[in-house]
């Protein structure tokens, strides 16, 4: 498999075209970011941990009949994986009140949510990711409703492998954003799932795991990520 040229950089990875047409490379770095871009750091380990991690997770949700872009880790930074047409619409699940929700509607941090709630967030950084519905995705051709109703499926899916993994682990899944995208006309699971894009609490004492160490500069973050992993079995190499 040969890298070649970055076809694109986000805020934390970069993607790379391949000599395969429908492969990618992604490279996790070790930039940080929080508020929409607005607050950035390089955080030492995290492109390694977060790739780690990632790969473990998306083996998992493989081996639970969830597909994804997943191919395989090729380094400590980097994984290949399959090119997609994204769909840029991100699907959030709450299990636990945090974040946006306790902001947006005032109920308690911490309180549970019964049933686990669904949200829809158009991906615009210049607009801060607006909150959206099924009908401006159908009307605005974002996605169709039968991909949305994929997405849903799936995201629950996606919910009911990771609160049964981290639960073995003494910890809470509160919330997590999904992105997803089409590959021979199906939905399949993108971007990743790693404490970047998620919120993970010790289920005992409610420490935050996750990147609200990072927006709220709690300090700790690559180490509460290590811990994430190594409590559900995720080997980090030595660096
Ligand atoms: O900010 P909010 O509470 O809406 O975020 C819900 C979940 O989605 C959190 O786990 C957060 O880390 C994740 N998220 C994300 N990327 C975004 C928005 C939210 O990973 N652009």
């Amino acid at each position: 498999m040969e890298k070649r040229q970055e076809l694109y950089a986000g805020k934390a990875k970069s993607v790379y075209t391949t000599d395969a047409p429908d492969l990618l490379v992604l490279e996790f770095r070790d930039d940080t970011s929080a508020f929409d871009g607005k607050r950035k750091e390089a955080l030492a380990r995290k492109g390694m941990v977060n790739n780690v991690f990632n790969a473990f997770i998306m083996e998992r949700l493989e081996d639970a009949g969830i597909p994804t872009h997943f191919e395989k880790r090729l380094s400590n930074t980097e994984s290949l994986v399959k090119k997609m047409q994204m769909i840029p619409v991100e699907c959030v699940v709450r299990n636990i009140a945090a974040g946006g929700l306790v902001k947006r509607l005032g109920v308690e941090e911490g309180a549970t949510l019964t049933p686990s709630t669904f949200e829809l967030f158009l991906k615009d950084d210049d607009r801060g990711d607006p909150m959206i519905n099924e009908s401006l995705a159908e009307t605005f051709g974002w996605a169709t409703p039968e991909q949305l109703a994929r997405m849903k499926e799936l995201t629950f899916k996606v919910n009911h492998v990771l609160k049964q993994l981290f639960a073995g682990g003494d910890l809470l899944l509160v919330d997590y954003k999904l992105e997803f995208g089409l590959y021979d006309g199906k939905v399949i699971l993108g971007d990743e799932f790693s404490p970047d894009g998620c919120r993970l609490w010790d289920a005992h004492t409610r420490e935050k795991l996750d990147k609200d160490r990072f927006r709220q500069g709690l300090g700790g973050v690559i180490e509460a990520y290590e811990e994430v992993g190594r409590r559900i079995g995720v080997t980090f190499p030595e660096v």
